[in-house]
């Protein structure tokens, strides 16, 4: 880039058929664009940008009622359908705990319960979920009394900003039931066992899904290895 830079000319000097002063038009636009139009279409023999770049527009919300099962409680909801069950729990039933980091399945910051499976509510929409039970991080205590998992991530300071904090509890209630259930893991050694013994090694395995940000991990797992039961 610097052989170009040296190359600039002065603002009223061509280059290649643009000016200067619309190359960097052109390159402005494009870097805000949306989307990328092709260069030859975007400027005329005079340097001039279109006068109206073809952005689509929203396609119109498709409403549609629906009725989820949401920590024991029933939320009739009349939402458009392409709503996430992330965003449907957020911004439609006021239940905030499950957070939003990528909203793109990288990071399990949403990871809720579905029907006890662990699942990246972003990744989901809301509509498909009538009829589940869909267990959040306000779902997992009862009353005052707090989920052994929460209590755990408490003794052990398996946190520091706290913002992952719901997803990786919610996976890990999720993550000992499979394992309960006789699952394997891509690590696990003997597959003709029963259930597969919870080592460090497991834990962040299974974990995997789920990142923290602040690097909290090793009180993570000793948080799970804890209520596993499993030996440090
Ligand atoms: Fe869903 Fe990151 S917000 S996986
Ligand atoms: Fe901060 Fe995990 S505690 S991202």
């Amino acid at each position: 880039m610097t052989k170009l830079s040296n190359e600039l000319t002065p603002a009223n000097t061509h280059t290649g058929g643009l000016s200067r002063r619309a190359m960097v038009q052109v390159s402005t636009s494009l870097a805000a664009a949306p989307i990328v139009m092709p260069l030859v279409g975007c400027a005329g023999a005079s340097g001039s940008l279109p006068k109206s770049a073809a952005v689509p527009s929203e396609p119109n919300p498709v409403i549609m009622r629906m009725n989820l099962q949401v920590n024991g409680n029933a939320y009739p909801l009349t939402i458009d359908g392409r709503t996430s069950l992330l965003d449907a729990l957020r911004e439609h039933m006021n239940l905030k705990g499950s957070k939003k980091g990528c909203d793109h399945g990288q990071c399990g910051a949403c990871t809720v319960l579905i029907d006890g499976r662990r699942v990246n509510s972003c990744l989901s929409l809301a509509v498909m979920h009538e009829g589940q039970a869909i267990t959040t991080i306000e779902g997992l205590s009862s009353g005052d009394a707090l989920h052994p998992m929460q209590a755990a991530f408490i003794k052990h300071d398996g946190f520091q900003c706290g913002y992952c904090t719901p997803g990786q509890i919610c996976s890990s209630v999720g993550m000992l039931a499979e394992a309960k259930a006789g699952m394997h893991s891509h690590v696990t050694q003997d597959l003709q066992g029963a259930a597969a013994a919870l080592s460090d090694e497991e834990i962040r395995e299974r974990m995997s899904g789920n990142i923290c940000r602040c690097s909290a991990y090793p009180n993570i797992v000793a948080a799970i290895r804890d209520v596993s039961g499993a030996a440090a």
